[in-house]
C-alpha cells in the first residue's frame, strides 16, 4: 500500500534543516509527500547551478550515499570532504573547512559531524543552505523524515500509529529525532530499553517510557529498533551482548506472537544482537524501504530549500 500524506503547505519557512523543531506538522507532510511525488514519477526539478558539499566528519553508508544520489538526480554538482584524505587530518577547523568549500563555490552543506550543534556552527559561518546529517546524540532529520515516509507508505494514516522505539535511546540521534517528528505528525510513540540507556527527558518529549520489551511490543504497531553502539558495552551500561539481546533483542517468536508488528531500523544493524538475523531478512521488517526513501526524501528536503533560498 502506498499512501500519500496530504500537504497543506507548498514552501518551507526555514533556511535550514538543522532538526525537526521548529518544523510544522504542515511542513513535514509536505516533504514527505515531495518525495512521495518524486517516486511516482512527478516532475523533478533541476537545480544545474546548485553545489552541494557533503562535509562527513563521522563515517557513513546510507546518509552520505543517498544525499549526493539526490543531488545528483536533482542535476546539480557535488562536492565531498570527509575527515580522511582532507586538510582535516592536518588539523584544519570545522569553521575553515566550510569556509574554504564555500569559496570554492558550494552553497548548500550536508554536514555530519560527532558534536552536537555542528551543523548550526556551519549555518552561523557560512551563507548556504545547511541540512544537518547527524549531530553527536542530538539530532538526524533526515532519517526521521524517511522513517516517517516509509511509514506513510505502509500505513493509511500516521498519526493513529503506535510506534515504539527500541535500545540505546541516550546516545540515538536518530530517536531524539523520531520522536519530535512522531509526535508532531500526531503518532504515540513508546520508548524502551536498559535503564542506563534511557534518558531523563523522554516523558517531557511525549514518549511513554517502559524497561520492558513484551509491554512495548503489546502496545505498538511498529518496533523501530536501534543499533546497540557497542563502545557502550564497554562502558559497563549493560552486562553482556546476550543479555542484552535475550531481554530487548527482537526475535521471529515475537513475530510470530504479534502478527500485525512491523519491525524499522536506520541501520547499521548488528545481527544477532538488536535483531535476530532471521528478522533482519524478514518480509514485516522495512529497512530496505527506508534506505530506498532515502533518496526521494533527501531530494524533497534539497528541492524545497534550494528553491525557498532562491
Ligand atoms: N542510518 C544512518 O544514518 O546510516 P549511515 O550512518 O550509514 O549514514
Amino acid at each position: 500500500m502506498t499512501t500519500s500524506l496530504s500537504a497543506e503547505s507548498t514552501s518551507l519557512a526555514h533556511r535550514h534543516l538543522l532538526d525537526v523543531s521548529g518544523y510544522t506538522d504542515a511542513e513535514l507532510r509536505l516533504i514527505i509527500a515531495t518525495a512521495q511525488d518524486y517516486r511516482k514519477g512527478g516532475t523533478i526539478p533541476a537545480y544545474p547551478d546548485a553545489t552541494v558539499a557533503t562535509l562527513f566528519f563521522e563515517p557513513s553508508t546510507r546518509t552520505k550515499t543517498s544525499f549526493q544520489q539526490a543531488a545528483q538526480r536533482l542535476a546539480a554538482r557535488t562536492v565531498s570532504v570527509g575527515t580522511s584524505g582532507s586538510s582535516v587530518v592536518k588539523g584544519e577547523s570545522l569553521k575553515d573547512t566550510a569556509q574554504t568549500i564555500e569559496a570554492l563555490q558550494a552553497d548548500v552543506f550536508v554536514v555530519r559531524h560527532a558534536s552536537p550543534g555542528a551543523a548550526h556552527f556551519v549555518a552561523q559561518h557560512t551563507d548556504g543552505v545547511v541540512v544537518n546529517a547527524g549531530d553527536g546524540a542530538r539530532a538526524h532529520p533526515t532519517q526521521a523524515l524517511l522513517d516517517a515516509c516509509t511509514l506513510a507508505d505502509h500505513y493509511a494514516d500516521v498519526s493513529g500509529l503506535h510506534v515504539a522505539i527500541i535500545g540505546d535511546i541516550t546516545h540515538s540521534r536518530v530517536a531524539r529525532s523520531n520522536i519530535r517528528l512522531l509526535r508532531t505528525l500526531g503518532a504515540e510513540v513508546t520508548v524502551c530499553g536498559p535503564p542506563t540507556l534511557l534518558p531523563a527527558e523522554l516523558e517531557e518529549m511525549g514518549a511513554h517510557v517502559t524497561y520492558r520489551l513484551e509491554e512495548a511490543l503489546e502496545a505498538c504497531d511498529v518496533a523501530m529498533a536501534l543499533r546497540l553502539q557497542l563502545e557502550r558495552q564497554r562502558a559497563g551500561l549493560f552486562p553482556s551482548l546476550q543479555e542484552y539481546h535475550a531481554q530487548f533483542g527482537i526475535t521471529t517468536a515475537h513475530l510470530h506472537a504479534y502478527p500485525d508488528l512491523r519491525i524499522m531500523h536506520p541501520g547499521p544493524v548488528n545481527r544477532g544482537v538488536e535483531l535476530e538475523a532471521a528478522v533482519v531478512d524478514h518480509e514485516r521488517t522495512m529497512i530496505l524501504d527506508q534506505v530506498a526513501n532515502g533518496v526521494p526524501v533527501r531530494m524533497s528536503v534539497l528541492a524545497l530549500l534550494i528553491e525557498d533560498a532562491g
